[in-house]
């Protein structure tokens, strides 16, 4: 019979000062994970009839998953201010002496939310440099102090890392966030390829040439499969577990990638990184790139390190 261990337990044995962090992020993903079981019976679901920072039309989730992540990290002592994709600016606290700015995707994978397909909540932790919270919140992702997510699926599953490895908690019938998966490590190679190939045409020339390579078995003579499900939340989950690669290169409309660099990219890089993955933006690693302003697009290839590190390569040699 294995011992139980919830999740404050967890990060308090390792990093005390970011449970009251943690406690907050699972006080949130609570409320967000039964709003989205109960949607369809409520008027939850829909436009909420507003255009966000991001020129994205808001859904009604995107705005509660937000509004309840700033209620909870607000109260947590330890927090000074929340960036969000959802707002413009920061959202900045008076709790006096707090020292970690939480930087997250309130709801990612908002175009699944109607169909009942799997969404998520990402986050990324830094912290508090001089009492300059603007150059604190735009640090590299190697400065972060804690990465994770929460994806809402059959089972809601929190994964997360303090920088010691990565685990996965499970939300069990009392509310309780109960590990079920520690010190997770992203296979070597393999099977699965993720991507939106109705972008392929306007890709950079490299990245068609490499998924061919792919799919001729050139790399280690593996063969793959197909799998994309639209929430890069869910998409990097199955990455994590099962391996093999998820790209969102530059597109035509989106030349410099459509995923964000603080809250999706990031905190994604870290999690890969610590359990043994990889994440580059094509020629450069993730987590150290120098953000230039709080919601700025990077694409974003991550996943096991031998497909990455293949991409990486081919498109350093295309220049
Ligand atoms: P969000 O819902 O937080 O705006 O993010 C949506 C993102 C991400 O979840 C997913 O990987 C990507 O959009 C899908 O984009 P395409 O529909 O262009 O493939
Ligand atoms: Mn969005
Ligand atoms: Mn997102
Ligand atoms: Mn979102």
């Amino acid at each position: 019979m294995t011992t139980k261990v919830a999740l404050e337990q967890h990060v308090a044995a390792g990093s005390p000062e970011l449970r009251e962090v943690f406690g907050g992020v699972a006080a949130a993903a609570r409320e967000i994970a039964k709003q989205i079981r109960l949607a369809g019976l409520s008027d939850a679901l829909g436009a909420y009839g507003a255009v966000n920072v991001q020129g994205e039309q808001q859904q009604k989730l995107d705005v509660f998953a937000n509004d309840v992540m700033i209620k909870w990290l607000g109260q947590a002592a330890s927090v000074a201010a929340c960036v969000s994709e959802e707002d413009e600016a920061p959202v900045v606290f008076a709790n006096a002496g707090a020292k970690y700015i939480v930087i997250f995707d309130p709801l990612d994978g908002s175009s699944n939310i109607d169909v009942n397909v799997n969404v998520g909540t990402i986050f990324s932790v830094q912290e508090l440099q001089g009492g300059d919270l603007d150059a604190s919140i735009l640090q590299q992702g190697t400065k972060q102090v804690a990465a994770g997510y929460v994806v809402y699926g059959p089972s809601t599953v929190m994964v997360m890392t303090t920088g010691t490895g990565v685990a996965a908690f499970t939300l069990d019938d009392n509310g309780e966030f109960i590990r079920s998966n520690d010190a997770m490590q992203m296979p070597e190679q393999g099977p699965y390829y993720s991507t939106n190939e109705a972008n392929a045409a306007s890709w950079p020339e490299a990245y068609r040439e490499y998924l061919a390579m792919l799919l001729r078995g050139d790399l280690n003579g593996k063969t793959y499969s197909s799998r994309y499900i639209g929430s890069l939340v869910a998409d990097f989950h199955r990455t994590l577990l099962k391996g093999g690669v998820f790209l969102y290169p530059p597109t035509d409309k989106a030349p410099k990638g459509k995923l964000r660099l603080l809250y999706e990219a990031n905190p994604l890089a870290m999690l890969a990184e610590q359990a043994n993955g990889a994440a580059v933006n094509g020629p450069e690693r993730i987590m150290e790139l120098q953000p230039e302003q709080i919601h700025q697009r990077t694409a974003l290839i991550v996943g096991s390190k031998r497909e990455v590190e293949a991409l990486q390569k081919a498109v350093l040699e295309a220049r």
